[in-house]
């Protein structure tokens, strides 16, 4: 079923495949002109760089000049997942891929077809499968949305989390985390008996070390808004996403997750998507309170709506 992608791969095109948080769009990681179509068919700045993708631990060494032993731990612990780490880089490594960056982030993803695909093509530099500026896609259809009707796609239906990798910066200390995901940083904190914190984003304009952070991805053409109070009655031409308060009547453009962060985050980008369909002017989000950020989805949640919110 992969051969056809694995034969565009290797003859450097371009394609997208599902992993377990977003699809990516993906190019052989030593191709320079595929990694090249990879900007271009996104309309990615050049500065922003890209993360490795693997298929086994070994494959870390083709990439990373030296593994340092947390790192080691944190691999043992999360891989193949939700993890990306950045290492310093071998001098080898494409610049079009880390931006002239001396770091490279590497991911090794779980989901089953992902892992087939770069066992037989070879690692692969994969962003997520949207134009610049456009939410992750989730499913086929919104790669398609994007990129058109006769884009190569490995169909695998919805991804499972919805939300991208956590980044976390293990070249120096402290560690850093350039983007929180869905392993949060107690959790890593706890495997490596370290602090790790969460960097603030870049300012635009600014030589940045992890340059996406300072880039408003995530946006849908609707205006996305925090909620500023429970509202008595829905507005006819907005999306609302709650998930403690609720509102009546509730009709398709109020979403109640009564808690359930992990089903917020698995929707989010399609709801996003779902608006624009509808051409609705606004997407209405309840903030979260001080207690829901015990949850790592809720850290997540509210980097990419924070994003979006501008
Ligand atoms: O879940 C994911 O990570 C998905 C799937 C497809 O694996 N990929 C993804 O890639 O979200 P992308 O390109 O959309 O986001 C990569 C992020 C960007 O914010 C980029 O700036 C950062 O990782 N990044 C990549 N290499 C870096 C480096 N050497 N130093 C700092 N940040 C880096
Ligand atoms: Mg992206």
């Amino acid at each position: 079923m992969l051969n056809k992608y694995v034969k565009l791969l290797k003859n450097g095109e371009i394609v997208a495949f599902p992993t377990e948080t977003v699809y990516g769009l993906g190019a052989s990681a030593w191709n320079l002109s595929a990694i090249r179509m990879i900007f271009d068919q996104k309309g990615r700045p050049t500065d922003n760089p890209l993360i490795v993708h693997i298929s086994s631990a070994r494959m870390v060494e083709d990439f990373a000049k030296e593994i340092p032993d947390n790192a080691l731990k944190l691999m043992e612990h999360f891989w193949p997942g939700l993890l990306t780490l950045i290492f310093h880089k071998k001098p080898e490594v494409l610049d079009v891929i880390t931006a002239g960056l001396d770091t490279v982030a590497i991911r090794w993803p779980k989901h089953p077809l992902a892992q087939e695909l770069i066992a037989q093509a070879g690692a692969l530099v994969a962003p997520s499968a949207n134009s610049s500026g456009k939410p992750s896609p989730t499913k086929p259809e919104h790669v398609r949305e994007d990129f058109g009707a006769d884009f190569p796609v490995i169909e695998a239906g919805e991804t499972d989390i919805g939300l991208e990798s956590t980044v976390l910066d293990i070249s120096e200390e402290p560690y850093q985390i350039y983007r929180p995901g869905a392993i949060s940083p107690d959790e890593i904190s706890k495997i490596i008996g370290t602090k790790v914190t969460v960097a603030e984003p870049a300012a635009k304009n600014t030589a940045a070390k992890s340059p996406g952070t300072k880039y408003t991805h995530y946006s849908p053409h609707a205006t996305v808004k925090w909620l500023e109070a429970n509202p008595q009655k829905a507005g006819q031409n907005a999306l609302y996403l709650l998930h403690s308060n609720k509102l009546e009547p509730v009709n398709q453009n109020i979403i109640q997750y009564n808690g359930d962060f992990k089903r917020m985050a698995h929707e989010l980008y399609d709801r996003f998507r779902q608006a624009d369909h509808e051409t609705l002017n606004a997407i209405l989000i309840e903030p979260f309170k001080e207690s829901d950020f015990k949850n790592p989805y809720v850290q997540a949640l509210h980097n990419r709506i924070s994003k979006a919110v501008s």
